[in-house]
């Protein structure tokens, strides 16, 4: 990046992000005895207009009446154009006790949007004495989302991660699809009478990436809606995992052991990345930039890469 370093994201694990309505206090427990790194209570469109008030309530009672053990609490408010979303902010900041960690913003458009919710949590937050700097997660689910995506990554010191919010984000964008991430039906190349299906998130994932490794921000894959599809969603993670995303939502407890399988560096990725070093380290001693590692080439670049492999795996089992 230029002559500038770039910046390091947020160096906590984020392999996976369980999701549950707020409307839903019975399963609060359950979701924080997961292995989910992030756990993410909703205010937003998992809960019925009509149950928004008693959502606040049980999510800002469950905040500092369950034991959330060392993961990062996240709770979703509603979005901007909604009348709710003032409100989510105020009483959580002004009655959510001190483990709250962390604030998603859903369907934001462009920066403005961040600063307008940083200026009131920035306000409560010196009002009311708090220490603990909450920090922000955006999803970008919509066609404005995307189109000022480096601007939003930019867009305060609180954003910590970025997720892709599918199905909201195929609505706003015309797309012609109804599943909830995961391959397409109609999407596909044709050649020598087969289908070869392609990933029509694919533009939009790596737009997310770039945004937020220029701005130090953890890119983060978004929900895969059939829960019943393991290899679906599997597949999907693998995808994000190598265009490299750092994890995924799991809106079913069922997705999280998959997703931290797959944001997990296996064993054998991690001892590869080892002998890459290695090998690069021997080659460096004999003043050369290049050497052959199992038959291919590995040059300063494959040191940047295998670093990336192997600093994810020693932060994961240090947390
Ligand atoms: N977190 C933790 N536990 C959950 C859970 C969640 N999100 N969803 C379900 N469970 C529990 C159930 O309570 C049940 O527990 P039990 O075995 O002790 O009875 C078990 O997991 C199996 O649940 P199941 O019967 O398969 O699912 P369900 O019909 O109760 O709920 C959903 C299915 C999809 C409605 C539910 O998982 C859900 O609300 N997911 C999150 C939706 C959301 O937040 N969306 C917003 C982001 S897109
Ligand atoms: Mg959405």
């Amino acid at each position: 990046m230029s002559f500038r370093l770039q910046p390091t994201p947020p160096a906590r694990p984020n392999r996976c992000q369980l999701f549950g309505p707020g409307s839903r206090p019975a399963i609060f427990e359950k979701m924080a005895a997961s292995a989910a790194d992030v756990i993410n209570l909703d205010l937003e469109d998992s809960v019925a207009p009509s149950d928004k008030d008693s959502a606040r309530a049980n999510i800002i009672q469950a905040i500092g009446d369950i034991d959330w053990g060392n993961k990062t609490l996240s709770v979703r408010i509603n979005g901007l154009d909604t009348p709710y979303w003032y409100r989510d902010v105020v009483d959580l900041m002004e009655q959510a006790g001190d483990r709250l960690d962390q604030i998603m913003i859903p369907k934001v458009g462009n920066a403005a949007d961040i600063y307008a919710v940083d200026a009131l949590v920035t306000a409560i937050e010196t009002a009311k004495g708090r220490t603990k700097p909450i920090t922000f997660e955006v999803i970008i689910e919509s066609a404005a989302g995307i189109a000022h995506v480096e601007e939003i990554a930019a867009a305060s010191p609180r954003l910590a991660a970025m997720s892709l919010g599918a199905a909201d984000f195929a609505a706003s964008m015309g797309m012609a699809t109804t599943g909830i991430g995961g391959t397409q039906e109609n999407y596909y190349m044709y050649r020598d009478g087969q289908k070869h299906w392609s990933d029509p998130w694919h533009w939009a994932q790596a737009a997310i990436v770039a945004a937020c490794r220029t701005h130090g921000v953890l890119p983060v894959d978004g929900p895969f809606g059939d829960f019943s599809d393991d290899e679906g969603f599997r597949a999907q993670a693998l995808r994000s995992a190598t265009l490299g995303m750092v994890g995924k939502w799991a809106i079913h407890p069922k997705q999280v052991a998959i997703a931290n399988e797959v944001f997990t560096p296996s064993a054998e990725a991690v001892s590869e990345a080892r002998e890459i070093l290695a090998a690069m380290e021997e080659a460096k001693a004999k003043g050369e930039g290049a050497t052959v590692y199992k038959g291919r080439l590995v040059d300063i670049a494959s040191i940047k890469q295998a670093e990336v492999i192997v600093k994810q795996s020693e932060m994961i089992a240090n947390h």
